[in-house]
C-alpha cells in the first residue's frame, strides 16, 4: 500500500511547546517571512543590543543587522569604540513582518501580541548571554526588554535604568536615524545613538 507520511503531518510543533527557532508558531508572522533570525554574538556578553526584528536583507540571509540599518548601527558602534565582535545583538521580534509595496517588501511594526509571543525566545537569549546592560534600540525591543507595553522611548531616554537586575539603555533605532528629516536632525539622532553605546560601556566599569 501507498505510505502516509503520519509522523510527518504530526511533527507540527504546538503552537506553545518549547521548539526550535526555525520551527516556531508562537504567533503568525513565520507564514509570509523566508526565515526566522536569531541572535548573534559570543555565547556570553555584558553587552545586548536588541533591536525590533528582521528587515528585508536579515529576512534573506538569515542575520540580525545585516541591510542599511545594521550599517548604520555599525557606525554608531565604531564611534563609540565598540566592538561588534564582542556584543551579543537581536531583535525583539525574529520574523520579518511586512506588506508588498509594488515590488517591495515594507516593514510592518509588530503587534504588541506578536512582541510577547517572542518574548519566549528574547528570554532564552538573556539567560544564556546574561549580559549586564541591555541597549534597547527603539519601542519595540523597549517594550520587549521591559515588558511594559507603554513604555516610552522618549521617558526610557532620560537615563540607564535598572531592570531585574540588569541595566537597560534606550536609544533610537537606527532605522528611525536613517529616515529622520533633515540633516541636523539626523546627525543629532546619529550622535544620541553613540551617546548611548558610551553610556552602555560606561556602566560596565
Ligand atoms: N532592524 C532591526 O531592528 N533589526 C534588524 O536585524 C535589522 C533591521
Amino acid at each position: 500500500g501507498t505510505a502516509i507520511p503520519i509522523a510527518a503531518s504530526r511533527a507540527q510543533p504546538q503552537r506553545d511547546a518549547p521548539t526550535s527557532l526555525d520551527q516556531c508558531r508562537r504567533c503568525d508572522l513565520w507564514k509570509n517571512a523566508t526565515q526566522a533570525v536569531g541572535g548573534a554574538g559570543p555565547k556570553r556578553a555584558r553587552i545586548m543590543l536588541v533591536g525590533e526584528q528582521p528587515g528585508d536583507q536579515e529576512d534573506l540571509s538569515g542575520e540580525p543587522f545585516v541591510g542599511p540599518a545594521g550599517k548604520l548601527l555599525d557606525r554608531a558602534m565604531a564611534d563609540a569604540e565598540l566592538d561588534r565582535r564582542k556584543v551579543y545583538l537581536t531583535n525583539a521580534v525574529k520574523h520579518f513582518k511586512w506588506e508588498p509595496r509594488g515590488k517591495r517588501r515594507l516593514h510592518k511594526t509588530p503587534a504588541q501580541r506578536e512582541i510577547e509571543a517572542c518574548s519566549y525566545w528574547l528570554e532564552r537569549e538573556l539567560k544564556q548571554v546574561a549580559p549586564d546592560v541591555i541597549v534597547a534600540m527603539g519601542s519595540t525591543a523597549l517594550k520587549a526588554v521591559t515588558g511594559d507595553s507603554h513604555a516610552t522611548l522618549k521617558d526610557a531616554m532620560a537615563e540607564p535604568f535598572m531592570h531585574e537586575g540588569r541595566w537597560i539603555v534606550a536609544i533610537y533605532h537606527p532605522s528611525y536615524v536613517l529616515r529622520v528629516p533633515g540633516d541636523d536632525a539626523k546627525a543629532q539622532a546619529f550622535a544620541a545613538m553613540v551617546a548611548g553605546f558610551r553610556q552602555a560601556v560606561a556602566l560596565l566599569s
